[in-house]
């Protein structure tokens, strides 16, 4: 029996769930798609939330949404999945890496005030493995410099900074509902800010950009089937059945925390006493829904915890190659070396088994197994 990373927790009311849309009459753009929209507006904290196909629509929709454009400059970390960076380049940005902070992994705000400029039109921070970035911090730099704050949220639904619910913080939040995250809806995700103007370009940009609505059409008397494109935009759409599902496992969000919760907690007691070992740390301002668990080996064996534990089953994964070591970035001009924090985070990073099932007989067996492999 293998023991994965991550994976989702699926139960009858979910199955039921996506089984009564398929029995209706409304496979895409029908009444869950709003409901779903409401809850995680809900669940945010925000006034209104927009649904989309995955966490890499929702970040090029939000990118969209702040007005990013060609010759824009957006500063990111190098510690996340390539779509941080990807998203912004794919609306013409120039994306310039900021190092990150050893503890958290998560974007360092004096790194970022070191390099921005008034060409700097968005910083995109991610709540690395749940744990919320400097939230405050980023948006007061952002902001003297007249820039804007996305954040990468794809890790963090169900996540608080200082009392404040993940999705309220930012001028934009991006969420991802992949199959090993906090929750899921096969594949999904949402763009939810404080301010509802914003949500809304969102929610355009996912449906090509299409105007309906009478009061804002350029040619209202064109006739009744009348619809215009104002601005460019795709087919980012989540089908209601799969909203269904997301909305089930948003009703269950609360539990799989608790539950996460718990998985980080034994992990914490279990090894503890491992010199080797510098577990996640926990900064005292926030309440993080964990959806990774990661380590880091010292002494450079990391290579061989990793292989020791993949030949024992437990399908272990690092999180992440600096997003500029990607090869489409290499031959753009950046260079090894600009980020040195996450580099060597990289370098001896392994994420552990973390998900709200994991059995604790199974978490009692990598934490024995890392005992085996560190001692
Ligand atoms: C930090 C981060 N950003 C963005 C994404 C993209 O999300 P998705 O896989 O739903 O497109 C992911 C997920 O892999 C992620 O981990």
């Amino acid at each position: 029996m293998t023991i994965p990373y991550g994976r989702q927790s699926i139960n009858e009311q979910d199955i039921e769930a996506v089984v009564e849309v398929l029995r209706g009459d409304w496979l895409t753009i029908g009444p869950k798609v709003g409901e779903f929209e409401r809850a995680i507006a809900t669940v945010a904290t925000t006034p209104d939330a927009a649904v989309v196909n995955s966490g890499t629509s929702a970040l090029h929709a939000a990118y969209a949404a702040l007005g990013v454009k060609a010759g824009d400059e957006v500063i990111t970390t190098p510690l996340t999945f390539v779509a941080t960076a990807a998203t912004a380049i794919a609306e013409g940005a120039t994306v310039t890496f900021a190092d990150i902070q050893p503890d958290t992994g998560n974007l360092d705000p004096e790194a970022v005030a070191a390099l921005i400029s008034d060409r700097t039109a968005v910083v995109a921070a991610v709540d690395y493995a749940g744990h919320p970035a400097e939230l405050d911090a980023l948006l007061e730099i952002a902001h003297g410099s007249g820039a804007l704050l996305l954040e990468d949220a794809a890790h963090a639904i169900g996540s608080l900074s200082r009392g404040r619910e993940v999705g309220s913080i930012a001028d934009v939040t991006a969420f991802s509902f992949f199959p090993t995250k906090n929750m899921t809806s096969g594949e999904g995700g949402a763009v939810v800010s404080p301010d509802a103007a914003l949500v809304e370009r969102a929610r355009r940009f996912r449906s090509h950009g299409l105007v309906r609505d009478p009061a804002e059409l350029r040619y209202p008397d064109e006739g009744p089937w009348h619809q215009e494109v104002q601005s460019f935009g795709l087919n980012y759409r989540l089908p209601d059945v799969l909203c269904a599902l997301g909305l089930n496992q948003l009703s269950r969000l609360a539990d799989f925390k608790r539950k996460r919760t718990a998985v980080f907690e034994r992990y914490a007691a279990g090894l503890a006493d491992l010199d080797l070992l510098t577990l996640p740390t926990k900064r005292d301002e926030v309440d993080p829904m964990w959806h990774l668990y990661p380590v880091r080996v010292g002494d450079g064996q990391r290579r061989r915890v990793f292989d020791f534990l993949r030949e024992n089953g437990v399908l272990v994964q690092v999180n992440y190659i600096p997003a500029y070591w990607h090869p489409v970035f290499e031959d753009l001009g950046y260079q090894r070396g600009q980020c040195p924090v996450a580099e060597q985070y990289y370098r001896e990073e392994i994420s552990l088994p973390m998900y709200a099932d994991l059995a604790s007989d199974d978490q009692d067996r990598v934490i024995e197994l890392l005992h085996t492999a560190l001692s």
